[in-house]
């Protein structure tokens, strides 16, 4: 008889009987991220069939142009965690400040930070998006967490992970020290257990970055990149170029196949593109946890203390020995 696949909830609750001291809080967490998961999938697979494509015509505290699928993504993670009882705060890329939940809604003991829809550039041309988390425990019993509250380092986070709605939807995630895949089957509405433990190559052969911006990096970066494409001894062939403008979807190929991923700091923008809080953080969590490194190519980038909700920082992260090389071009040291 074929093996009964492993649901979504079988494993949160296979995991929540090894800690008996959980609450189950968590799991329901858990399960909630799946559900914004299948409702932004439900929407993405009917795009332009349905009115979802192009902009609000508004751009977002960080001026970039908002996509009305950045919005719906946004308000599903807000209709689905507002009234949950399992947040006490919630913060996204497309908000200026987080949202406080008002006194007499019920509140939970997490805080919830998210990019709601990764990649937005890919959203009317039928490319791969994501949506990233990244989840802090708050220890106010009830009380509201000031914003400050929300920069915690990325080693503080308590989960993290993102989903990817590619060709399949999928569920990545970190809690304690293993990463796990789940993929959605649509015919039954379940994610099932599809990549259990991932475990990212030490070193790959693929790089991720947007080139077109080469002229504006730091020379040590140039020279990481150029060097790349110069044949490996061990491989034969230079490295591959890999990039679709999705976050979410560059980095997972990396994690499962190996390789780099660059959004390095620039002369003019030494603070790089991406955002340390809800991006960069959860991000580092899965790939650390999988045996890979983050890195902004001179400090570890769970290490770094947030200043700012919308705070940017340059990010390297991969296979262990590439990201260490990419340090060291960019530090002087080769
Ligand atoms: P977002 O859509 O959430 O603003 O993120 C876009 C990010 C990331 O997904 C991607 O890797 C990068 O920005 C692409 O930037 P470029 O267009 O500058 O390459
Ligand atoms: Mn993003
Ligand atoms: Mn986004």
């Amino acid at each position: 008889m074929a093996k009964f696949p492993v649901t979504l909830s079988r494993f949160i609750i296979e995991q929540q009987t090894a800690y008996p001291e959980a609450t189950g809080e968590f799991s329901v967490l858990l399960t909630q991220i799946g559900l914004v998961g299948k409702l932004i999938a439900h929407d993405l697979r009917r795009a332009g069939l349905i009115d979802v494509l192009g902009t609000t015509g508004e751009t977002n505290v960080q001026g970039e142009v908002v996509k009305r699928l950045d919005m719906i993504a946004n308000d599903t993670f807000l209709r689905v965690f507002e009234h949950s009882g399992l947040v006490c705060v919630l913060a996204s890329e497309e908000m200026e400040k987080p949202i406080q939940l008002p006194q007499h809604w019920p509140k939970g003991k997490y805080m919830l930070l998210f990019d709601p829809l990764d990649g937005s550039s890919n959203t009317d041309v039928n490319m791969p998006l994501g949506a990233i988390f990244s989840i802090l425990k708050h220890d106010g019993r009830g009380r509201l967490p000031a914003e400050a509250e929300l920069f915690r380092k990325g080693t503080e986070q308590v989960a993290a992970g993102y989903l990817l709605f590619g060709s399949s939807t999928m569920l990545v995630f970190s809690v304690g020290q293993r990463v796990h895949g789940f993929t959605l089957d649509p015919s039954i509405g379940e994610y099932l257990l599809s990549h259990e433990n991932i475990r990212i190559p030490k070193k790959g052969k693929v790089y991720a970055a947007n080139e077109g911006n080469y002229h504006r990096w730091l020379p040590g970066t140039q020279k990481y990149v150029d060097a790349l494409k110069v044949n490996d001894k061990a491989a034969g062939r230079p490295y591959s170029a890999r990039y679709s403008g999705c976050l979410v979807a560059d980095v997972h190929r990396i994690l499962l196949g190996g390789g780099i991923y660059l959004y390095p700091g620039e002369i003019d923008k030494p603070e790089g593109k991406l955002r340390l809080l809800y991006e960069a953080n959860p991000m580092a969590m899965v790939v650390e946890h999988a045996g890979g490194k983050a890195s902004t190519g001179t400090e570890r980038i769970l290490d770094l203390e947030p200043k700012a909700l919308h705070q940017r920082v340059p990010l390297i992260i991969g296979s262990a020995e590439d990201v260490e090389q990419a340090e060291a071009s960019i530090q002087g040291r080769a």
